[in-house]
């Protein structure tokens, strides 16, 4: 049990990397706040770690409003006594397939930035500032993108995602006297999640199954990447065995950037 007797929020917990990480911490002993915008979708996660035996709280959350962040975090300190992770997961993809920089509207602009980078600043902020409120400080992981690393595609997502690995790495720096860790997942293509379909691949079957053969075709592992594969890797990052690990971006790429 990893993460027994700890407390932690996870946000887009309705689906995909989210959900599957908030099911994976319950399982390791954690009490987990289950966020999303799409409350329904989060109440669905909360039935699945409680037929599981865990412990979960639906809240619903707009993460880029930070009234709805501070809101969250109040949420889970007087619902659970503390906070111990804060996971900020919530990331929306280029507007339309296959857009290019000048495709994108300065409204495009403000909504990926506004949700992709907002969210994750607000974020921080409130969950740096209860971990010092509290003793023995906190730990935060943020979900980047291989596209933050290497120009993948979706310029102006992959700058979101810049932005979010280098306010890891600054978060990780100042947190660490106060005993805050932070680090950051640096996924690639994961067809089975909604992302790409909220990205325009469509979800029937045959979309997915041509996403799922063209990201398995980029990585060196010749798989795509699961929801559940990024769930493994934020245990341990969010987990006392990593005390020594803050301001990593670990890529969870089957090999992508290393080519
Ligand atoms: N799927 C991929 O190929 C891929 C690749 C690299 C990185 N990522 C990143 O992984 C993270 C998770 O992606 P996923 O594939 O699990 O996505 P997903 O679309 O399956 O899940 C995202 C969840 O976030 C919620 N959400 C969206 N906007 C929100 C908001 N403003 N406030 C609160 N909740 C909101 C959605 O309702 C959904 O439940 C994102 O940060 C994404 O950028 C995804």
């Amino acid at each position: 049990m990893l993460l027994e007797g700890k407390n932690a929020i996870v946000t887009g917990a309705g689906s995909g990397v989210g959900a599957a990480s908030a099911l994976r911490f319950a399982a390791e002993g954690a009490r987990v706040v289950c966020a999303d915008i799409r409350v329904e979708q989060a109440k669905e996660t909360v039935a699945r770690i409680e037929d599981a035996g865990g412990t979960g709280i639906a809240v619903a959350c707009d993460v880029a409003r930070e009234q709805e962040i501070t809101d969250l975090i109040a949420t889970a300190v007087d619902r659970l006594g503390r906070l111990d992770i804060l996971f900020n997961n919530v990331g929306v993809p280029t507007p339309r397939l296959g857009a290019v920089l000048e495709d994108h509207s300065a409204e495009d602009f403000q909504r990926l930035v506004a949700v992709n980078v907002g969210s994750v600043f607000f974020g921080c902020k409130h969950a740096v500032r209860q971990f010092k409120r509290q003793t023995g400080g906190g730990v935060i992981l943020n979900t980047g993108s291989v596209a933050g690393l290497v120009a993948w595609g979706g310029a102006v997502y992959a700058a979101t995602k810049g932005a979010v690995h280098q306010l890891t790495r600054s978060v990780a720096i100042e947190g660490a006297p106060f005993g805050i860790r932070a680090n950051a997942l640096c996924p690639a293509g994961m067809p089975y999640t909604q992302f790409m379909a909220t990205g325009g691949l469509g979800d029937d079957p045959e979309s997915v199954q041509r996403a799922a053969r063209s990201t398995a075709a980029n990585h060196p592992l010749g798989q795509p990447i699961t929801a559940e594969d990024c769930a493994e890797a934020a245990v341990f990052l969010v987990s006392d065995r990593a005390a020594n690990i803050t301001g990593v971006l670990l890529p969870v790429d089957g090999g992508y950037v290393a080519k």
